[in-house]
């Protein structure tokens, strides 16, 4: 695949098939990931491959702040919610935690954040050459103290900015963008 073709044909994958992925895999992707641009090469990004004991700890904590946005605690409801949360998390194939060091200067940071954003599509798209789909999560787990903690990070230190959910697609949906031409003005 062209560089362009990889970049087009690239989508969010949202359900995966239960083939493992291989660590060499995932080894390829985070040696893409590492070669975006960062400013002043500061080389703001961590990477946290998570394995089955560390997935199942999150599992529960993904699983716990879901319930409890939804039901009681103590209840049926809550239960039931909690239970299919941990399935699901669990059934994520693979899950690579990405955090951002965070620098005292404000002008610094955002530039991180988007060197860590390119590291991320780097990821992604390597990752899809490999026929792996990614699917970036920002969703509370990794909002969540208890996550810090688990990981022993300093949540003052490192900011996580994604979990990205990978495995190999079992479908892929489609996605689209307005043509350049709606969102480039061209100057004279
Ligand atoms: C910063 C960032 C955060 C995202 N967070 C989520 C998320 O929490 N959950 C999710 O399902 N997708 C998330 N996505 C993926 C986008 O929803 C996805 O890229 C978008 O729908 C376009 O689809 P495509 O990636 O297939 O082109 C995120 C993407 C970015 C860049």
């Amino acid at each position: 695949m062209s560089i362009l073709q990889t970049i087009k044909s690239r989508r969010s994958v949202y359900q995966f098939t239960s083939a493992p992925v291989k660590a060499k895999w995932i080894d390829q992707c985070l040696e893409a990931a590492i070669w975006a641009p960062n400013h002043k090469v500061t080389e703001p990004w961590r990477f946290w491959v998570l394995g089955s004991d560390m997935q199942a700890t999150l599992a529960h904590i993904y699983a716990d702040s879901r319930a409890k946005k939804r039901a009681d605690p103590k209840t049926d409801a809550f239960n039931e919610i909690y239970d299919k949360a941990v399935f699901k998390f669990q059934a994520i194939p693979k899950i690579v935690l990405v955090g951002q060091v965070l620098n005292a200067d404000p002008v610094m940071c955002k530039e991180d954040y988007a060197a860590c954003s390119c590291a991320i599509q780097n990821f992604q798209l390597a990752a899809w050459e490999l026929g792996l789909g990614v699917q970036w999560s920002t969703g509370p787990v990794i909002q969540d103290e208890r996550t810090f903690n688990a990981l022993q990070i300093d949540s003052n230190q490192v900011e996580l900015i994604g979990a990205l959910y990978m495995g190999k697609p079992a479908c892929v949906g489609e996605s689209g963008r307005k043509p350049v031409e709606k969102v480039t003005t061209y100057l004279d």
